[in-house]
């Protein structure tokens, strides 16, 4: 039983749809667990810049009852020598959870090895975990049900495409990638997102081809071309390869009648997406951003009471 929340893959399709189903309660009543964290404090670590995650843990923290303190590199020993797992079995005398956006997966894995408390992926350079489950919250609320929706994501292959991947099979969505064959997501993602999925009963298709990926979508999906762990020599590169991938009106005309669009934000207007789809009757940008609200309490909830189960 996993005790964080570190990439969707390691959770059952019972606790994306309990998380997901909570989230839901909690945009309803957020005046509930009140005292869940009385008298404990949540370590938010952002090694890279937020809006909404760091903003949307804070307030969680804040609702649920407990005292947030955010703190980045330079403010730990952990920048100056102090080791991952020296500064994780410390935190863990102190804290109740750990929140933290990092780069590598790899060091939020060591970290949360050596921690007693656990430890929620708050965005790494492989996974964005609790996007995911917002984006689900954020379907499921448009559309009533997930199962049998189809999720297509175009652009640059990357933590965003992996988690969604991930939570789609597990809630029983098909989803259709669309990215240039230079910028794919990792083939090993792929391949476990293709495991889960078939368990249960979806398929994840790739494609190199934004129109065929799109074809039919009830839910169109990208992200900024440049990740933050990406090197900022890249951009022209991508800048090229990607325009063929713009999220546009035309693009979306290849979409169903009823489709939605949807982008984890912050979006780079004129690259991934144009205005005129961003700001469209179509788009469900700022419900997904609000969602994260209330998929943080969520998540927040179930690791404090340890209710993660796992596949
Ligand atoms: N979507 C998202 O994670 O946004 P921030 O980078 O602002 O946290
Ligand atoms: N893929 C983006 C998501 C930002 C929320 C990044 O990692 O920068």
């Amino acid at each position: 039983m996993p005790k964080s929340l570190l990439r969707i893959a390691d959770l059952g399709a019972g606790d994306v749809a309990r998380l997901v189903e909570r989230a839901e309660s909690f945009k309803a009543d957020p005046r509930q667990q009140r005292d869940l964290l009385a008298g404990e404090s949540v370590v938010l670590y952002f090694a890279k810049p937020s809006t909404r995650t760091r903003i949307s843990f804070e307030t969680a923290v804040h609702r649920l009852g407990g005292i947030p303190i955010g703190v980045g590199p330079g403010d730990l020993q952990m920048g100056r020598g102090e080791t991952v797992e020296d500064t994780a079995r410390v935190i863990s005398r102190f804290a109740r959870v750990f929140v933290a956006r990092t780069f590598l997966d790899q060091e939020l894995e060591r970290f949360d090895r050596a921690a007693s408390i656990p430890v929620v992926n708050a965005l790494t350079d492989g996974h964005h975990p609790c996007q995911a489950i917002a984006d689900l919250l954020t379907l499921k609320q448009r559309f009533g049900k997930l199962q049998g929706l189809t999720l297509a994501y175009v652009g640059a292959g990357n933590n965003v495409t992996h988690s969604l991947m991930e939570a789609a099979a597990l809630a029983g969505v098909h989803v259709r990638v669309g990215t240039p064959a230079s910028l794919p997501p990792d083939p090993q993602v792929v391949a476990r997102a293709r495991e889960l999925a078939a368990v249960h009963g979806v398929t994840v298709e790739l494609f190199h081809d934004a129109a065929s990926a799109v074809r039919g979508a009830d839910a169109v999906y990208t992200d900024t071309w440049l990740s933050m762990g990406d090197p900022d020599v890249e951009r022209a590169m991508r800048v090229v390869a990607l325009a063929p991938f713009q999220v546009n009106e035309a693009l979306m005309a290849h979409a169903a009648g009823h489709a939605v669009f949807l982008h984890c934000l912050p979006a780079h207007r004129g690259e991934e997406v144009t205005d005129a789809v961003a700001d469209g009757a179509t788009s469900l940008i700022f419900d997904q951003a609000e969602n994260r609200l209330h998929t943080s309490m969520a998540i927040l909830e179930a690791v404090v009471r340890g209710e993660l189960r796992g596949g």
